[in-house]
């Protein structure tokens, strides 16, 4: 269900625009009974969505690097009544990684879906002078490797279940070249659609999908006090090159993500959902 109603749009100093679209979780549980495990699940993207699968039913398993953040988002999960499960890992690390999916495939008793949101830039530099090695090989391992570890470990549960939906994460920074973000981000958000689409092609067979998001700006934690930081022109800059003219409610990735790994999504594999709010239409 969505609801349009008015609200201040507080990432600018500007007058509010017409309308804020803020979408309103789902109310109907369409993923009781299964189990979606959340990468990067206590982020700002990532806790969202596995907010809303508990909403909407569903088990939820999640993977972080972060203890703290990691431990609260499950003590939140649970608080909505949700059944839910963290464990501290590092994506990278795909001895790790198969342990704690296997945990997750003992305490929900099966593994329908996973979001490979873990990732970012993580902090590196963007300008190609101050980037090192270690910033490379970082942002490639934990978004490239880090995706490919996870999905490659949920199959085998996946198959159990007759099928499953993987969603990954690329980013408008992976589908056009933005000024937001470095090469090593852009190489990585390009090559987990490459993943994306051979995955698709290959599990296909089985029942299980593989599509891809990629999203435009959402403040999430860091990225919004690093915006509400920049100058106002550059602010409006930003709005302006937005056709929809304002920035993204939270929910409005989230419930493409829920979309992805649903059942209206049957027939879709090996796609890219850009959700930027027409910043750029890639046209291919
Ligand atoms: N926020 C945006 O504007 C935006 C836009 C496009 C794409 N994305 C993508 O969406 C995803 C989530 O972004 P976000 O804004 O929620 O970022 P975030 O930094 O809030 O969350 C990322 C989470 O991943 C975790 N993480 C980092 N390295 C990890 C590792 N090695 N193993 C396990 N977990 C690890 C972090 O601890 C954090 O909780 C990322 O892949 C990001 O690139 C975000």
């Amino acid at each position: 269900m969505i609801s349009v109603i008015r609200a201040e749009n507080k990432a600018f100093d500007l007058p509010a625009p017409d309308k804020v679209i803020r979408v309103t979780p789902m109310t109907q549980a369409r993923f009781a009974g299964k189990a979606a495990i959340i990468t990067g699940g206590s982020g700002g993207i990532g806790s969202a969505i596995a907010s809303a699968f508990v909403d909407e039913g569903a088990m939820v398993g999640i993977i972080d690097t972060n203890q703290e953040t990691l431990d609260k988002s499950v003590s939140a999960l649970v608080a909505r009544g949700g059944r839910a499960q963290g464990l501290v890992v590092d994506v990278r690390n795909h001895e790790a990684v198969n342990e704690a999916i296997s945990t997750f495939a003992s305490h929900f008793g099966r593994i329908d879906i996973l979001v490979a949101a873990a990732g970012g830039s993580l902090g590196t530099p963007r300008d190609l002078d101050q980037i090192t090695e270690a910033d490379i090989d970082l942002v490639l391992d934990v978004n490239v490797k880090g995706t490919f570890n996870c999905a490659r470990a949920v199959i085998p549960y996946m198959k159990k279940v007759n099928g499953g939906a993987i969603v990954t994460f690329s980013s408008i920074g992976g589908r056009g070249a933005s000024p937001v973000t470095g090469v090593p981000y852009a190489s990585a958000k390009s090559g987990i659609l490459g993943l994306t689409r051979r995955l698709a092609r290959e599990v296909g067979p089985d029942n299980i999908r593989v599509n891809a998001i990629a999203p435009g700006l959402f403040l999430t934690g860091r990225l919004q006090g690093m915006f509400d930081a920049l100058p106002e022109n550059e602010r409006n800059e930003v709005l302006n090159a937005i056709p929809l003219k304002r920035m993204p409610d939270i929910n409005e990735c989230v419930q493409p993500v829920l979309f992805l790994a649903s059942e209206a999504a049957s027939y879709m594999t090996g796609t890219i959902l850009d959700v930027n709010g027409g910043r750029l239409m890639p046209s291919s």
